[in-house]
């Protein structure tokens, strides 16, 4: 049986995230900071998937003392933990770069680049005993500085600081990992403009496309690169 962890499994692609690994009969624990929004969707997906194994874990990755009880709640379930996808997010007030101050940056570095910190370290001690430990970091293409600086490509245009910024950290930040930690398969993947709450729904893809590269990044023998998208590999 394998197991993963996926933070903000409560809506959009991290609970498609835990539909599809249910459906392929991972053990999964759905990390969510509200309990009972958890408890919701693991109810709706064992309805789906009766032979499938969904936990709930009370888990808000800015804070400490949350991380360290679901780390102890994974540990004394004995599931083992082979998958962890850090896919909790947030975008921010979407200002241009003349509004933007640092309280922008506070929040949305708090989730997307703190929080994939705080619960990677917490969480390496239980990836470390599986037999092929995977990380996954949910980034965006939006944190590619080749796009950014690419007047040519689509993303030119987006001119916000804060929440691009934290997913350019996140690339950074995953690159060091993979090189700490030979023995993980470490990578970020690029969702793609998705339909879910973050983008409400305005976005052009299904979330069962969104989910394709994550679920590829902790399914698959091989992937395509360090930083790729359901398209292949992604620039940094
Ligand atoms: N949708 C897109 O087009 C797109 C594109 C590129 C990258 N991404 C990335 O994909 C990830 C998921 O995005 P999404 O579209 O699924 O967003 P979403 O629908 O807004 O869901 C975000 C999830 O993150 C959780 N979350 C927020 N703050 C948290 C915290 N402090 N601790 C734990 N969980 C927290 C939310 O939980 P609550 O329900 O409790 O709020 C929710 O489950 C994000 O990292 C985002 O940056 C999305």
């Amino acid at each position: 049986m394998t197991t993963a962890l996926i933070t903000g499994a409560t809506r959009g692609l991290g609970r498609e995230t835990a539909r599809r690994l249910a459906a392929l009969g991972w053990t999964v624990w759905l990390g969510a900071r509200d309990p009972e929004a958890g408890d919701t969707v693991a109810i709706e997906l064992t309805h789906a998937y009766p032979a499938a194994d969904l936990r709930v874990v009370p888990l808000d990755v800015t804070d400490d003392t949350s991380v360290t009880a679901a780390v102890r709640t994974v540990a004394e379930a004995d599931t083992g933990l082979d998958a962890l996808i850090n896919n909790a997010g947030i975008g921010g007030r979407p200002v241009p770069p003349r509004e933007c101050t640092p309280a922008d940056f506070i929040a949305v570095y708090g989730v997307n680049v703190l929080g994939p910190v705080r619960v990677t370290s917490a969480f390496l001690p239980l990836l470390d005993r599986s037999a092929a430990p995977r990380l996954v970091m949910v980034s965006s293409g939006v944190g590619s500085l080749t796009h950014a600086n690419d007047a040519a490509h689509v993303y030119y245009a987006l001119d916000g600081l804060a929440y691009p910024s934290s997913k350019t950290a996140l690339n950074m930040i995953t690159t060091q990992y993979a090189k700490a930690l030979p023995h993980i398969r470490v990578c970020a993947v690029d969702p793609g403009w998705t339909a879910t709450d973050f983008t409400d729904h305005r976005g052009t893809q299904t979330v069962q496309q969104g989910t394709d590269a994550i679920v590829q990044a902790v399914t698959a023998d091989s992937i395509p690169g360090m930083f790729f998208g359901r398209d292949g590999n992604v620039p940094w």
